[in-house]
């Protein structure tokens, strides 16, 4: 996105960061990664793996693809086949099994999955991971980010073929204790669990911006070619920009947001994205979050919003009227711009104030140039995913 800050920030002198394009911003601003570090580039697996967690700070450049599929073999086993997940009657697609050690509701089916995917690649603080053109691609592993980790940039790259075909497979991006995070301009596709995922620690700030997340899928939780579990947020004290991404063909969780447990708070801006294809629910929000959603585009999706996010206690802010926009911008300090619902389902009216009072203590967060919805797939399609900044 090619974003104008309205305030604060049209003051302060814009830092370069070798490699790195732009300059992070929402919840995130203030993500430098490896700041000024001369760039590296890694040419074996070794090399990225030992980038990505030493201690320096570092701008690691990826250009080539890193195969970790099938470096730490296989294992055969047994997956629960759930009849509601992995049959797929009258589905359009195969289902995913689950590796996983109990098996109540379905039974039990041999299996063989990849080991890598499994166990994704740590990251330590102070790191800028860039992709060069389309030329950065990791294979068969997920980056993780805890243990207290911070300052992280993850820019332009392709995470991609984690088990698709098992539930459990593995995560693209995890984050579970950490804190300023930039994912910018990346695509992930063919990914068994998550493409983004929380643990119950802190995912702190985080901007996910400009993304692409492809759900085409042969083996889909959804039974409909379209994956099923595209972000889950359930961490414990978190801010989330997301803005700008593409998500499409997917059908569930985009995103899941929220916990019961008490010592989760989330705080989200979600604008300015292109849902596109979306075979079953985009958000799904729980309790103990905080969330406005505007300017976002929907254009056929079966459910915008679960009917579960109206009573789980989560306070959204849901743009979708004059009298909606001109109400919110007491709190919000701007005029926010309407959701787009195209050949999509409906959205009853979701207008919690403490949802925008929340979100508009956050003014230098919240507070940039957005696009009119009705350039939102148009500039989201030229601008999200690898390749294009
Ligand atoms: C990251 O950089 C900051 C600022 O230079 C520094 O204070 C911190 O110790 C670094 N973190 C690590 C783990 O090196």
């Amino acid at each position: 996105m090619k974003l104008i800050r309205l305030f604060s920030l049209l003051a302060a002198s814009p830092a370069v960061y070798a490699q790195v394009k732009g300059t992070a911003f929402g919840f995130g601003a203030g993500t430098t990664g490896g700041g000024s570090a001369t760039p590296v580039y890694p040419k074996t697996n070794a090399e990225l793996v030992s980038y990505l967690s030493d201690s320096s700070a570092r701008v690691i450049m990826l250009d080539r693809t890193f195969d970790f599929l099938q470096t730490e073999g296989s294992t055969t086993a047994q997956c629960c086949s759930d009849d509601r997940t992995t049959k797929c009657p009258g589905g359009t697609s195969k289902g995913q099994l689950s590796i996983q050690t109990t098996c109540t509701s379905g039974s039990w089916e041999k299996c063989t999955y990849w080991n890598a995917p499994r166990t994704p690649l740590k990251v330590g603080s102070n790191k800028s991971i860039v992709g060069v053109g389309t030329k950065g691609v990791i294979r068969g592993k997920g980056l993780r980010l805890n243990g207290g980790v911070s300052n992280v940039i993850i820019q332009n790259i392709h995470i991609t073929e984690l088990n698709p075909q098992f539930v459990w497979g593995g995560d693209a991006i995890t984050l579970d204790s950490c804190d300023k995070v930039w994912i910018d301009h990346n695509k992930f596709s063919l990914i068994g669990r998550q493409m983004i995922v929380s643990g119950w620690g802190a995912a702190g700030h985080v901007t996910i911006s400009d993304n692409e997340f492809d759900g085409k899928t042969t083996w889909s939780s959804g039974c409909n070619g379209k994956h099923y579990w595209t972000m889950l947020l359930i961490g414990e004290k978190d801010w989330y920009t997301i803005a700008g991404n593409w998500f499409h063909d997917v059908s569930g969780r985009t995103p899941h947001i929220g916990t019961d447990r008490t010592a989760s708070k989330i705080i989200v801006h979600a604008v300015n994205n292109y849902f596109q294809n979306a075979g079953g629910h985009c958000f799904d929000v729980d309790t103990n979050t905080w969330l406005l959603i505007e300017g976002n585009y929907f254009d056929t999706v079966t459910t915008p919003v679960t009917s579960g996010s109206f009573t789980a206690g989560g306070q959204v802010y849901f743009i979708q009227t004059v009298d909606d926009s001109s109400k919110a911008q007491g709190a919000l300090g701007y005029i926010p711009e309407w959701n787009r619902l195209s050949n999509s389902g409906s959205v009853n009216s979701l207008v919690s104030q403490s949802a925008i009072n929340t979100l508009g203590q956050y003014k230098s967060n919240i507070q940039w140039k957005h696009w009119s919805v009705a350039d939102v797939p148009t500039k989201v399609k030229a601008s999200a995913g690898v390749g294009k900044i």
